[in-house]
């Protein structure tokens, strides 16, 4: 709005274009002077406004905004216009309008007037109201021009506290409280803000310190249990991903990835208190698209103490009754070379694991259960090899 694209009174004035117009000759010439109103009009009019309009739109109120580019006409005093900048900046921001400050002080900024002490007072406003709209960063970015062109400016050091403060920069909060303080040891601002930053600058250090030892532990007890795993001689595979993310060599890489694409359950392997191996579990029920899910089968227990128990009563979905511990087959799919592999229930889990074509996938080994013999299986089976007890 401060730079109307085409301004109304040089069109009014044949084009010549005029350094200054009085405001009152302007609105003659726009035709809508009005004598009972005029003081009311006037005070809209930004050199001689008491209030901020709520709203300048260059639409709607074309003279005001030709107004303001013809009082802000570069031909002024630099200086000049910077400080009315500066005072309008200053209106905005005592009625808290601070989007607008912002745009009033930058319009000061760019008359790059020799005043460095003035520069240095619009950069740290600026900063104070881009504070308060939240935006950090360029708040202190307008402390560190301020605090250059000005470097005993008291208000921009606590402004550029302050914004370090909020970005959680502890570290450069005290020693900006610190430059401050130089300046003036009794500003109660900086030395309550360097109490604080000091306070909460050794709170984040032992956090840090107190997370980097807990990652060392996990980092130890999953090395732990990956040679546990491998000294078992089981198998991981990963889910393949459609991540470019190439993957490492070596075991360790591959399965801390699968253990991370985890069940939504949260199991995951885990070595007990007796260094036993506990997985999670997942059974598919083919025939009729249920599974079953055990979070910590003990390596050492057997397919048919677990179907004893998941199979102790009917599920709902077996209207024939037929999933009886006893008329069950496992079997377990090499996937790669698409066969399947039927399983001892008799066996543990760790022995299934150990077989040269079982690999687990995603952290969760997962066995597949049919009725013995069952129609249902025989068509399952069909195309692929099966490898029978
Ligand atoms: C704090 O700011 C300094 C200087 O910009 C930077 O070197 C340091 O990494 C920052 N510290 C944090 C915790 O952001
Ligand atoms: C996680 O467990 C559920 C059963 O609780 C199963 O349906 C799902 O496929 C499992 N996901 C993986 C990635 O193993």
């Amino acid at each position: 709005w401060l730079q109307p694209t085409q301004a109304p009174a040089e069109a009014a004035t044949g084009g010549v274009r005029k350094p200054f117009l009085h405001p009152f000759q302007a609105r003659r010439y726009r035709g809508g002077f009005n004598p009972d109103t005029w003081e009311q009009e006037l005070e809209a009019i930004p050199m001689f406004m008491k209030r901020c309009p709520a709203e300048i739109d260059a639409a709607r109120q074309p003279d005001l905004a030709c107004l303001q580019s013809l009082l802000f006409d570069e031909e002024q005093d630099p200086a000049e216009l910077a400080k009315m900048y500066k005072n309008e900046g200053n209106e905005y921001f005592r009625e808290k309008d601070y989007g607008r400050a912002v745009v009033s002080y930058s319009e000061g900024l760019k008359k790059k007037c020799e005043d460095a002490e003035l520069n240095a007072v619009l950069h740290t406003n600026r900063g104070a109201a881009h504070f308060y709209l939240g935006n950090y960063r360029s708040a202190l970015n307008d402390a560190i021009q301020a605090k250059k062109l000005k470097p005993t400016h008291l208000k921009a050091i606590v402004r550029g506290a302050l914004c370090h403060m909020e970005l959680k920069n502890f570290t450069e909060a005290i020693a900006w409280c610190e430059e401050g303080l130089r300046i003036d040891s009794k500003e109660k601002k900086l030395v309550e803000m360097r109490a604080k930053a000091d306070k909460l600058k050794r709170a984040e250090e032992r956090d840090a310190r107190k997370a980097k030892v807990m990652e060392k532990k996990e980092q130890g007890q999953k090395e732990i249990l990956l040679a546990a795993i491998k000294e078992r001689n089981i198998k991981l595979v990963l889910e393949p991903s459609n991540d470019e993310e190439e993957i490492a060599d070596g075991l360790a890489e591959i399965s801390l990835d699968g253990f991370h694409s985890n069940n939504a359950t949260g199991a995951k392997v885990h070595l007990d208190a007796d260094g036993n191996l506990n997985w999670p579990v997942l059974f598919l029920y083919p025939e009729h698209e249920q599974t079953d899910f055990i979070e910590a089968f003990h390596e050492n227990s057997r397919f048919i103490d677990h179907l004893a128990v998941m199979f102790a009563e009917l599920p709902p979905w077996d209207l024939e009754r037929k999933y009886l511990p006893g008329n069950l087959e496992l079997y377990f799919e090499d996937e790669e070379r698409a066969e399947m592999y039927e399983l001892n229930p008799e066996q543990t889990l760790l022995q299934a694991l150990q077989h040269q074509r079982y690999f687990v996938k995603a952290g969760t080994p997962t066995v597949l259960a049919f009725v013995k013999r069952s129609p249902f299986s025989k068509k399952y089976f069909t195309g692929r090899k099966v490898h029978r007890l």
